[in-house]
């Protein structure tokens, strides 16, 4: 296995890109440059091999068995808690679930604190950046509980009103939700103040770190965050798993999400006692073969360094927001001063579908539409967005060539 070289002052990316064999191939009879990285990015060949090696060597049920098979497999899965922990700094593995996601994170928080501890007349507030994931949750809460949903507004940058935030908090609020990051526009919000706010107020706190896990530092103890949410897809591991974090007082005494094996300690047909701490949370046969190679995926970041990749990824969205303001054609959707690699924009006079698709036929991946942010767009009245996103694999030839297809597109279509 080659090792990734570790200088905080560049990164070697055609190393790390051996390491891609997705991104060694031809589209429509080019060279693929992948910009989808905020939806999904591409996978390592130790995290496919991860996976391989589970199937074809110790395929097995975990926790339950004491086979020798069975024993491997549950250390394994266990070993990627351990490195999950390290990963965002939690004070123990218990604190450590493991789901499907991002959306089922925030799904069990809202299931189970948000239903059994907020009341009505309670609020929860939420933000005008947020994926649909961290918005519909929240509204099945207030439908059930009668509670009230408030929405901080955006800057025109796409930075959140952090005055705003202070007039909806009150001794109300009962819950905080809002990403780390934002998908659609790329803004890194200030939650470590939000945290501190909400605090103050009595209220949980809930991240959604869904485009933070591949390129921001995560250090739960530090945020003071009550629930941190990740999924492995959107941090170089396998769709299907992703973690939720919560402190430990919090999960202790939610109730549990979904019942089944795994989740008790006792069954019996008058009561059930449920398990301890995170297997309360794990019920049924978890995703193991994802959670295995999620460790790998969770390792290649920490080997190249989280500040290494934010400088490369900094680098390269400097660069392509230069480049891009070139073109007078284009207008730049979310400008704010603190972002990770997200480039969105749209292009005058051309549907975004339509240069999605013409960028495609260059051989270049975006992604276009609302990317489950409908209210987002609505502040911004319109209909969606083109969207580049940087991983720690892409460069600045790939985006001279998303630049260089844009110009074509746009003369294109003028004649
Ligand atoms: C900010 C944000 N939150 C939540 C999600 C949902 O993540 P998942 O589909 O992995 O559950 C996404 C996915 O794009 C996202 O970008």
């Amino acid at each position: 296995m080659e090792t990734i070289q570790k200088t905080a002052a560049a990164i070697d990316v055609d190393l790390i890109r051996k390491q891609f064999p997705v991104l060694h191939q031809q589209i429509n009879g080019r060279d693929l440059v992948y910009f989808d990285n905020a939806a999904t990015n591409q996978k390592p060949q130790r995290v496919i091999d991860a996976l391989v090696e589970y199937y074809s060597g110790y395929n097995a049920n975990i926790h339950r068995g004491i086979h020798t098979l069975a024993e491997k497999a549950t250390r394994a899965y266990e070993q990627t808690r351990e490195t999950a922990k390290a990963f965002i700094n939690a004070a123990s593995t218990e604190e450590v679930i493991f789901t499907r996601g991002v959306t089922e994170s925030i799904n069990l928080v809202a299931a189970t604190y948000g239903k059994a501890f907020v009341e009505e007349g309670d609020e929860i507030i939420i933000s005008t950046l947020e994926h649909h994931s961290n918005i519909v949750p929240w509204q099945f809460v207030c439908e059930a509980n009668n509670a009230v949903l408030k929405v901080i507004p955006v800057t025109r940058e796409g930075e959140l009103d952090i005055g705003v935030f202070k007039q909806h908090l009150s001794s109300r609020t009962k819950i905080v939700a809002v990403n780390h990051a934002s998908n659609s526009l790329g803004t890194i919000n200030p939650v470590k103040e939000i945290i501190r706010l909400a605090h103050a107020k009595g209220a949980v706190v809930l991240i959604d770190g869904a485009q933070a896990g591949a390129h921001i530092n995560i250090d739960v103890q530090d945020l003071d965050c009550d629930f941190y949410c990740l999924s492995s897809h959107k941090m170089y591991g396998p769709t299907g798993t992703g973690i939720l974090y919560g402190k430990k007082e919090l999960l202790e005494k939610m109730p549990p999400y979904q019942g089944g094996g795994e989740m008790i300690k006792e069954v019996r047909f008058e009561k059930t006692t449920y398990n301890d701490l995170p297997y309360k949370f794990e019920a049924g046969t978890p995703n193991i073969a994802d959670v295995i190679a999620y460790r790998h995926a969770m390792e290649f970041i920490l080997e190249i360094g989280r500040e290494n990749i934010a400088a490369h990824e900094h680098a390269l969205l400097q660069y392509g927001t230069r480049q891009l303001a070139e073109l007078k054609s284009v207008t730049p959707v979310g400008t704010a001063a603190n972002k990770v690699g997200v480039l969105a924009f749209t292009v005058k006079g051309i549907h975004h579908f339509d240069v999605g698709q013409m960028l495609d036929a260059r051989g270049i991946a975006v992604r276009t539409g609302h990317h489950c942010t409908q209210p987002l767009m609505d502040c911004y009245g319109i209909e969606g967005t083109v969207r580049a996103s940087f991983a720690v694999y892409n460069t600045k030839k790939e985006i001279d060539l998303l630049i260089e297809g844009l110009e074509r597109i746009i003369n294109f279509m003028k004649k």
